[in-house]
């Protein structure tokens, strides 16, 4: 049987994924800075907030700065807001709080909203530095269980360094049922945006390089390149 995805509703998107992200699964988006991780996630609680309650956990930007670069999209965060489908929560780590603070406020926030979609954005801010890495582990666990025994779908956010061929911090692509990539690449005299899907449980997915374009309403997939385009992207730049 089929299995029930939220589809992204990014043009040309769902059709490399078999219609969308299947449902209760963990989604590592990891992706350069200013690449359109937290656009890729803006257009997941756009697309589930209709029917269902979604849970953006931030721990950058403020809650006012994501309506508002949501809105400018066309995504109505407010109205989602208003009728109890979207709950942004902000947090504020201290890092002499350690981990275990945060993964105690994140599944209270589980525990009082109930959604069907969580964002945590991004893995990176909250890492700290790389010292964190055996709390880093622990917290990916306890999201791990709780999500799963939910059936929550997840977005994990992660930060790619620029020319960096790791991918986070080498744990988080382990415990992902799927693995999306967004990276720049330049390609003659211009930077152009890419996506791949790396990993993707139970979907017959596309390993092609998608080049991306963001304009007023979000996200948008180009045209499959040019072969000779193509070649270049994929001799200049790594996905794995
Ligand atoms: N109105 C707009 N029209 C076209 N492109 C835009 C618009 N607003 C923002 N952008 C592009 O979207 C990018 C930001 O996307 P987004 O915030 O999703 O990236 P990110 O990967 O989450 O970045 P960060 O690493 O800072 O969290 C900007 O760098 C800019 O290039
Ligand atoms: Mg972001």
């Amino acid at each position: 049987m089929a299995e029930l995805r939220i589809p992204t509703l990014i043009p040309g998107f769902d059709e490399l994924v078999d219609g969308g992200i299947p449902i209760g699964s963990l989604i590592l988006l990891a992706g350069n800075t200013g690449a359109g991780k937290t656009l890729f996630s803006s257009h997941m609680i756009n697309s589930s907030s209709e029917n269902s309650k979604s849970l953006y956990c931030g721990f950058f930007e403020s809650k006012e700065d994501i309506i508002k670069n949501a809105n400018n999209f066309g995504f109505n965060f407010s109205k989602f807001i208003d009728d109890g489908k979207l709950v942004i929560s902000e947090f504020f780590p201290i890092l002499e709080e350690g981990i275990t603070t945060i993964i105690s406020e994140i599944e209270a926030e589980i525990e009082k909203v109930q959604p069907s979609l969580l964002v945590i954005d991004s893995i990176s801010t909250l890492a700290g530095d790389l010292k964190n890495i055996q709390e880093m582990r622990i917290f990916l666990k306890m999201i791990h269980s709780i999500t799963k025994s939910k059936n929550i779908t997840v977005i994990l956010i992660s930060e790619l360094p620029l020319n960096s061929k790791k991918m986070g911090l080498g744990v988080e692509e382990f415990i992902a049922d799927g693995i999306i990539i967004m990276k720049y690449a330049q390609i003659r005299e211009k930077i152009r945006r890419c996506l791949a899907v790396l990993k993707m449980r139970n979907t017959h997915h596309s390993m092609d390089i998608w080049e991306f374009e963001i304009g007023s309403n979000g996200i948008k997939l180009k045209p499959a390149l040019e072969k000779d385009d193509m070649l270049l992207i994929s001799n200049n730049m790594q996905f794995t």
